[in-house]
């Protein structure tokens, strides 16, 4: 893999879950880049997740907005980014049904004004972090693929949508040098504990009942978040320009049998589980077809779903407080006064 071209890559939304473990791969295997990580530190965003890079002298942090064109611009200004890479977003279906407006802002909006100013620096490549959910909902055969018609379903998915027709226009219209990456479920260390299977494993070691949407029978697509970085690592210097590829676990698992098996990891009674109201517009299954970037960029998945579960649970076992922490808000308060004056 050459580097030859990446000095300084902008990272945004480095500070929650795929962002920050893509940062921490990322320095260790780039020893020649600087890795600039612009997170507005939302509930979402923590940075006690990159305690270990933080005096890494290749590491900058910097609180903003990327729907803010000023400041955007200015960090442009201040650093020559080769390479952008934008993992910044609301990304919880259940908060999008909510209040979507902060959707619109951040993904759709935000993307629109990174587009904007890396174009507007000529910056070499711009990578958007998307989504399988954009394709909507399978039923129960066939999988995604890159040429699947583009049906969101929730707010969320709507939002990753536009954002995708955004940067296919830039790249279009402007001649910019994007890609894109749509990925299936991630999980792994340090996933905020209000996705399924961080609150499974939350609300079990605290003998709360697991709340299961509808049937429970609805099914995603598991993949470990180290191979989803990996991936994205392999489309940022090998990817064609102008092409989107699906990224996929290739492990498809109903969540009802999920929420078990992690209870059965825990020595926890399956009496925990608790039927409730189903997820309005709740996609029914969702498996992508990574053909593409396997034969054309040489990726796939390395980590088993059993290795990739068992790490999973482990790292929640043993990282209570970073995870306790964030249920209580103690994070939120420290970080935001930290960063208030930037
Ligand atoms: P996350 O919610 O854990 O992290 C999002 C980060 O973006 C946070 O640090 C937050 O503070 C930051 N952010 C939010 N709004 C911002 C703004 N306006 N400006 C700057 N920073 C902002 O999300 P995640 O699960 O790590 O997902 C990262 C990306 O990957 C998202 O684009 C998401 O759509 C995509 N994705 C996620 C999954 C998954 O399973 N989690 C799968 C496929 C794609
Ligand atoms: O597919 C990729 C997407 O995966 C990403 O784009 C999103 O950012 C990410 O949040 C995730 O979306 P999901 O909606 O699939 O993930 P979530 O963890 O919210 O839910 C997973 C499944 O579990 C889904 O079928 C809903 C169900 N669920 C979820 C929660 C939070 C429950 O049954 N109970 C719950 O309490």
């Amino acid at each position: 893999m050459t580097e030859t071209h990446f000095k300084v890559v902008l990272i945004t939304g480095g500070a929650g879950f795929i962002g920050s473990n893509f940062i921490r791969l990322f320095l260790e295997r780039h020893r020649d880049v600087d890795v600039v990580n612009l997170d507005k530190l939302t509930y979402a965003g923590n940075l006690e997740s990159l305690r270990d890079v933080e005096s890494n002298p290749r590491y900058h942090f910097y609180r903003g907005d990327i729907s803010d064109e000023s400041f955007v611009s200015r960090l442009f200004h201040e650093w020559h980014f080769d390479a952008v890479i934008n993992f910044a977003a609301e990304s919880h279906v259940d908060r999008s049904i909510l209040g979507p407006a902060a959707f619109i802002d951040t993904n759709v909006r935000g993307t629109m004004t990174l587009l904007e100013v890396a174009r507007e620096f000529g910056v070499g490549r711009y990578l958007q972090v998307s989504t399988d959910e954009v394709y909507g909902s399978l039923g129960p055969s066939g999988k995604f693929t890159e040429t699947t018609h583009i049906s969101p379903n929730s707010p969320y998915s709507a939002s990753k949508a536009s954002a995708d027709m955004l940067v296919r226009a830039w790249w279009k219209t402007f001649g910019m040098e994007t890609l894109i990456t749509r990925c299936s479920n991630n999980f792994g260390p340090y996933q905020f504990p209000e996705k399924f299977i961080p609150l499974m494993i939350a609300n079990a070691l605290q003998d709360k009942k697991l709340p299961i949407y509808g049937d429970g029978m609805n099914v995603r697509d598991w993949i470990y978040v180290e191979d989803h970085c990996e991936a994205i690592e392999a489309v940022l210097y090998k990817g064609k320009t102008g092409e989107v590829y699906n990224i996929g676990g290739g492990n498809e698992v109903a969540n009802i049998e999920m929420a078990k098996l992690i209870l059965s990891k825990l020595g926890k009674p399956d009496s925990l589980l608790e039927y409730v109201k189903d997820r309005p517009g709740h996609d029914r299954r969702y498996a992508m077809d990574s053909s593409k970037i396997e034969t054309e960029l040489g990726w796939k998945p390395r980590r088993s779903f059993a290795d990739g579960i068992e790490l999973t649970v482990n790292w929640y076992l043993s990282n209570e407080e970073w995870w306790k922490r964030i249920i209580t808000g103690e994070y939120q308060s420290y970080y935001k006064l930290q960063y208030e004056q930037r």
